[in-house]
C-alpha cells in the first residue's frame, strides 16, 4: 500500500495471517462514535510490536458506535465488535469483553480518550516479568492526576467513595474507582463467576472478590477531559456503588438487585404509610378505601424505583413500562386483596392513630411479601 499516496495509519495488513492475540484491550462504549477511530489509531501507536487486539463492547449506542466500530473492523482484523442489545451497564460490558478474549492478558479502559494509552505497554511489562497479577492506573499515586477530568463535585464523589472501599472492603488500591487495568486473564477466569455485571465499579469488584489473592502493582496516570460526547455515570451510578459496597460486605450471599428490591420494599411501606394517613385525615376516606388507595400509590412508587434502580440495565420505557406497570397491578392484585382483607381484619372503627397505623401496616407488610414472592416466580 505505500506509493498510493494515502496515509493507512492504524491498517494492519489484511492478507497476512493475524498472529495470535497476547494483548486484547476491551472498550466498553455508549455513543462513542467519534471518539472510538481516534482511539484505535492510538492503540495502533502505541502499542506496535505488540500483538494486541481490540473488543469493542458496545450496548447498542444510539450514536450508531457499532457501526462505525465495523467499518473499523472490516478493514482491520485486529478490531472485534461485540453489539449486546437490550441490555445496559459498564461493569458487565467489561466482563463479556474480558471474557471473550483467548490472550494471556486482558486491559479494560474507557474508549473515549481520557485514559492514556501509552501506559498500556508499562502494564504489559509489570505483568508478564511476572511481578503482578493485575497493574492499576491509579490518579492517586505519585506522578498520576485527575486532571482536568473530574468536576468538583465528581472529585469529592469519588474521593469519599475510595475511603468508603478502603475502610468497608479493606481494599488497599490508592484509586479502587479507575476504570483503567491489565489483568491475566487466568484470574479473570477464575473470578469471573463472583462478579456482578450491575453498576460501573468492575475494578473495585474484580478486587474485593479476590480477596487478597491478587499480586497488584498500580501505575500513575494523569486522567484527561473528555472532549467528544458526555459522561454516562449519574447519581443512579452510585446507588449501584453502594449496593456493590453493601453486597461484598455481606459476603456475597446476597446480590446487589436483591439488596436494591429490599430497599425499594421498605421505601414502598412509607409510602404507603404517608398516602394512608394523608388521605384518612386530610382526604377524610374511610379506612379500606384509603388503605386500598395507598396500596396503589406504593405500588405505583415501587415499580418506578425498581424500573429505575433494580431492574435498571433492562429498563422499560415509554409504552412498555406502562404495559409493565399494568402488569405489575395485575400480578399485585392479590397482594391488594390480602392487603386490605388484614388490615380491615386488624382495624376498628373507634381505634385511635396507632392501631389504625399498625393496620395498614399489617396490610403493606402483608402486601410487600406477596409482592416479593410473586416476582421472584415471575422474574
Ligand atoms: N457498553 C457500555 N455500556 N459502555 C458504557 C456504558 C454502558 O452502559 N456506560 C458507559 N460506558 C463506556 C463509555 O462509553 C466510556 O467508554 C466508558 O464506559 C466510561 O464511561 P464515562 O461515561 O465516560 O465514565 P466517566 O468518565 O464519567 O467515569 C470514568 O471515570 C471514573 C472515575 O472517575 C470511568 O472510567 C469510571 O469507570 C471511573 O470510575
Ligand atoms: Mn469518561
Amino acid at each position: 500500500m505505500p506509493g498510493d499516496g494515502i496515509q493507512h495509519t492504524g491498517e494492519a495488513d489484511a492478507t497476512a495471517p493475524l498472529a495470535a492475540a497476547r494483548l486484547s484491550v476491551v472498550l466498553p462504549t455508549y455513543n462513542e462514535r467519534d471518539n472510538l477511530p481516534v482511539l484505535i489509531d492510538r492503540l495502533d501507536a502505541a502499542l506496535a510490536g505488540i500483538a494486541w487486539e481490540a473488543i469493542v463492547v458496545d450496548d447498542n449506542s444510539p450514536d450508531g458506535t457499532a457501526d462505525v466500530a465495523r467499518v473499523i473492523a472490516a478493514r482491520d482484523p485486529r478490531v472485534r465488535v461485540i453489539r449486546r442489545v437490550g441490555r445496559r451497564g459498564l461493569s458487565g460490558a467489561c466482563v463479556e469483553g474480558m471474557l471473550a478474549s483467548s490472550a494471556d492478558y486482558v486491559a479494560v479502559m474507557d474508549a473515549d480518550l481520557q485514559h492514556d494509552e501509552t501506559l498500556l505497554p508499562k502494564m504489559l511489562a509489570a505483568l508478564s516479568n511476572g511481578a503482578a497479577d493485575l497493574a492499576v492506573a491509579s490518579r492517586h499515586v505519585e506522578g498520576g492526576d485527575v486532571g482536568t477530568g473530574l468536576s468538583g463535585v465528581r472529585a469529592s464523589g469519588s474521593g469519599l467513595a475510595n475511603r468508603l472501599a478502603r475502610v468497608l472492603l479493606k481494599v488497599t488500591l490508592s484509586d479502587p474507582m479507575s476504570g483503567f487495568f491489565m489483568i491475566r486473564r487466568s484470574e479473570v477466569e477464575r473470578l469471573a463467576p463472583g462478579l456482578s455485571s450491575q453498576g460501573f465499579k468492575i475494578l473495585l469488584d474484580i478486587v474485593a472478590t479476590a480477596r487478597g489473592s491478587l499480586r497488584i502493582v498500580e501505575l500513575p496516570f494523569v486522567f484527561r477531559e473528555r472532549l467528544h460526547g458526555e459522561s454516562k455515570l449519574d447519581t443512579l451510578v452510585a446507588l449501584d456503588f453502594l449496593g456493590l459496597i453493601l453486597s461484598k460486605l455481606v459476603g456475597d450471599l446476597v446480590s446487589i438487585r436483591f439488596l436494591m428490591f429490599m430497599l425499594v420494599g421498605a421505601s414502598g411501606v412509607l409510602v404507603h404509610m404517608a398516602a394512608l394517613f394523608a388521605m384518612m385525615e386530610l382526604g377524610g376516606l374511610s379506612f379500606p378505601v384509603a388503605q386500598t388507595a395507598a396500596t396503589f400509590v406504593a405500588m405505583t412508587t415501587n415499580f418506578w424505583l425498581n424500573n429505575r434502580l433494580t431492574y435498571r440495565d433492562r429498563r422499560l420505557r415509554g409504552f412498555a413500562a406502562l404495559r409493565g406497570l399494568f402488569t405489575f397491578y395485575v400480578v399485585c392484585s392479590v397482594g391488594v386483596v390480602a392487603n386490605v382483607g388484614v388490615a380491615s381484619l386488624v382495624y376498628q372503627e373507634d381505634a385511635g392513630r396507632i392501631l389504625i397505623g399498625l393496620a395498614g401496616l399489617a396490610g403493606a407488610v402483608m402486601g410487600a411479601v406477596w409482592n416479593y414472592a410473586a416476582s421472584s416466580v415471575l422474574t
